[in-house]
């Protein structure tokens, strides 16, 4: 059976987070309307042009777009297999015509993810992003990717940390996947939080009641460390449907719980 999840929450929440995770563990595209669409402005595509303003007031890009761009990756091949939807959808609008594209394949997991807004003030306040490559710094240091470690000659471990400790102190702002510049992403200062969070409770929180009754959706505490989170949603996952074994078989896999 696919593994078709959506991930709801607020700015913050850390959807992106746990969709990433999702998607190398399970060897699924994660699929973030966000990413796509901050793709489409560093591209300066026509969509990124219109959506630029847009997501820089905190506000949501329309309905018809959006569904365009999903419906669109939805139909390729890779996401036959299940997907994790990061950020779609956002409006009422967005869930029924998500449902008319989902007919004929497995049901939707729905999982919403529940973080107190001073934690999500919090946490977007400090967020680091790749101006290149748009990974989120945070994110890169949990998976450990580390394009730039330091060659450690063998004799001499003590040496190699110093060699990292001056890097670290040199470049303290670069991106540990493609060296690009960490900035705070144009969204994230507070006066667009504050924004982004009204948005988010006017014209997404419905989505919790459009979803509720369904016997795939889950409600899950995000205000805990992120591996926390990750076997919270795994083993909500697996409650939706005991036939699943998402926990197991990744535990198998790599030894760590997602
Ligand atoms: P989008 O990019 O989707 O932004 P968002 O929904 O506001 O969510 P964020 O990406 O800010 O938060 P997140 O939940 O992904 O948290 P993350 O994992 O990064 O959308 C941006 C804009 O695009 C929208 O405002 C809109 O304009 C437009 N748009 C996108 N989709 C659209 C749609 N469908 N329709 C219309 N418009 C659309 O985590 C946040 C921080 O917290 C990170 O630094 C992370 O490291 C940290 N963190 C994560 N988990 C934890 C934890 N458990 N404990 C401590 N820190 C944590
Ligand atoms: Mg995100």
């Amino acid at each position: 059976m696919a593994l078709n999840l959506i991930m709801l929450g607020p700015p913050g929440a850390g959807k992106g987070t746990q969709a990433e995770r999702f998607a190398r563990t399970r060897g699924i595209p994660k699929i973030s309307t966000g990413d796509i669409l901050r793709e489409a402005v560093h591209t300066g595509t026509e969509i990124g042009k219109r959506a630029h303003a847009i997501m820089d007031r905190g506000e949501l890009v329309g309905d018809d777009v959006m569904i365009g761009i999903v419906k669109e990756r939805l139909d390729r091949a890779d996401a036959s297999a299940g997907f994790v939807l990061d950020g779609f959808p956002r409006t009422v609008a967005q869930a029924t015509a998500l449902d008319a594209i989902m007919n004929g394949r497995d049901p939707l997991i729905v999982l919403d993810i529940v973080v107190p807004e001073a934690e999500l003030v919090r946490r977007l306040a400090s967020r680091l992003i790749c101006e290149d490559c748009g990974a989120n710094a945070a994110m890169m240091e949990a998976a450990g990717d580390a394009a730039d470690v330091v060659v450690m000659p063998a004799a001499n471990p003590a040496a190699s940390e110093t060699v990292a400790a001056m890097r670290a102190a040199a470049e303290p702002q670069r991106c540990r996947r493609c060296g690009g510049r960490l900035v705070q992403r144009s969204d994230d200062n507070d006066a667009i939080v504050r924004e982004r969070l009204k948005v988010y409770q006017r014209q997404s929180e419905p989505l919790v009641e459009y979803y509720r009754g369904r016997p795939t959706f889950r409600s899950i505490n995000g205000a805990q460390p992120p591996d926390r989170v990750a076997a919270d949603l795994t083993a909500a996952i697996e409650a939706t449907d005991p036939a699943r074994t998402v926990g197991t078989r990744h535990r198998a896999r790599s030894g760590v719980r997602s």
